[in-house]
Parts: structure tokens; C-alpha cells; sequence
């Protein structure tokens, strides 16, 4: 049983994406996560075609070096290496490729789409990378249209083998009512499969997994909220299929 939360989704690698520019900001980020509990990070950078191709070699220079400042907060803080993957027609190859890094060296890929992706579009690729092995988590899904404004929708690409993450902030309520009800009413149904903060600074996009447990917790009973923060995140970790 892990120590702790765990955050699946966070931009915390200075001067890779548009997380923070530095490290000094990055280490302000990871003691407010520490703060709230949380015990093990998977950082995520953005890989992007033609917005985010931020070098590997780069990426786990800057991932060392958060690693060592982690160190210096709590042993007992773990960062593993992720990726955001944005869907494109090549992804799959580009994963089997090792081009970028699947969730902690799991099966699980975090994977982004554009709000302007059809949902035909998002289901072939869920089933694309479900055919070669992978388990695509579907990041942020309140962010698509095509998918938040069709429950049935949620049902469906769940059938289809994706899991579902929405943000913290979303559930409460950053990203306005809207947003916030289909969150609500994705949880009700019980439909999410992971939260996160997708994190990317310490003023703007900030980390807020403490709170959004306390909320879960409050709306939907412990057990619930165990298992979305503290058990489900574990498979990840230990590469089993939730
Ligand atoms: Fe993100």
C-alpha cells in the first residue's frame, strides 16, 4: 500500500514545457504538493508535435535534478517519469519507439487530445493503442466537447478500454459550472477513474489534490475517495491493469 497521495498528472520539470521556468519555482510546486500529502509524483511534460518536442536527453536531465530536491524535502517523496502525450496517427509507433516515456515505465500512456478532435477520432485511437498493448488514461476529459457534453459517451470510450482523469481543479470548479457538472455527475456515476492536479505553477494551475480529496470525500464517502487517491493510482505504479 502506497504512502500518501499520489498525482498521476503534473507539469513540475522546469524549462520543458509550459511548466515553470525554473527550478526554483518547481521545488515551490513539489513542497506544496508534499504539503498535501502527497508522496509520489509521475511528472508528465507536454509532448506535442510542433508545439512540445523538448529533447529527452533534456527531460531527464531536469527530472534528475527535481529528483535530488525531492530528496532533500522527504525521502520518502517519489517522482517517477511520465509524458502527455498528444494523440497523433503515429503515436503508437512513437510509444513502441520508446520516443517518449508511458506513465512510470507502465502500460498506462497519459494521453491528450485536441477540444477540436471528433469523438470518432478520440475511440480510434483509444482503440489503436489498446490493440498494441498500451492503456491509454484519457487526460482531462472534461476539456472535450464531444465527449462532456455526451454521458453515453463516457460509458462508451470506457467500454473501449480508455480510463478516464479529470483535473482537481475541475471538480472544483476552476474551470467554471459548467465543467464542474459534468465532473460532478461523472463522479456520481462513477466513471472517473483518476484524479489529478495537472499542475504547472505554484500561482496559476496549482496544485490542490488535499482539496480536492476532502471534497470527494465529502460528496462521495471515504471508500470512494480511497479508492480513487490512494488505490487506483497504485496500478499504475505497479503496472497492473486496474
Ligand atoms: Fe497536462
Amino acid at each position: 500500500m502506497l504512502q500518501g497521495l499520489t498525482d498521476i498528472h503534473c507539469h513540475l520539470l522546469p524549462g520543458v514545457d509550459d511548466g515553470p521556468d525554473e527550478m526554483e519555482e518547481a521545488v515551490r510546486i513539489l513542497r506544496k504538493e508534499y504539503d498535501d500529502g502527497v508522496r509520489q509524483l509521475i511528472v508528465t511534460p507536454h509532448y506535442r508535435k510542433g508545439m512540445f518536442e523538448t529533447e529527452m536527453e533534456k527531460i531527464v536531465f531536469a527530472y534528475l535534478a527535481l529528483r535530488r530536491e525531492a530528496m532533500k524535502i522527504d525521502s520518502c517523496l517519489r517522482l517517477y517519469l511520465g509524458c502527455e502525450f498528444h494523440a497523433h496517427s503515429k503515436m503508437e509507433q512513437e510509444l513502441e519507439g520508446k520516443i517518449r516515456p508511458t506513465l512510470a515505465g507502465s502500460r498506462y500512456v497519459l494521453t491528450e487530445f485536441s477540444s477540436s478532435h471528433s469523438y470518432e477520432r478520440i475511440r480510434n485511437q483509444v482503440s489503436g493503442l489498446c490493440r498494441k498493448g498500451f492503456l491509454p488514461v484519457l487526460a482531462h476529459i472534461e476539456r472535450y466537447p464531444c465527449i462532456s457534453q455526451d454521458m453515453d459517451r463516457v460509458r462508451d470510450i470506457k467500454a473501449c478500454g480508455a480510463y478516464i482523469q479529470v483535473n482537481a481543479g475541475s471538480l472544483l470548479g476552476e474551470s467554471g459550472r459548467r465543467t464542474r457538472h459534468f465532473c460532478g455527475q461523472c463522479m456520481k456515476q462513477d466513471l472517473i477513474d483518476f484524479i489529478a492536479t495537472d499542475a504547472h505553477g505554484i500561482r496559476q494551475r496549482k496544485p490542490n489534490l488535499l482539496a480536492c480529496r476532502k471534497y470527494t470525500e465529502k460528496k462521495m464517502g471515504s471508500d470512494y475517495a480511497e479508492k480513487i487517491f490512494n488505490v487506483n493510482p497504485e496500478y499504475i505504479l505497479q503496472n497492473k491493469v486496474l
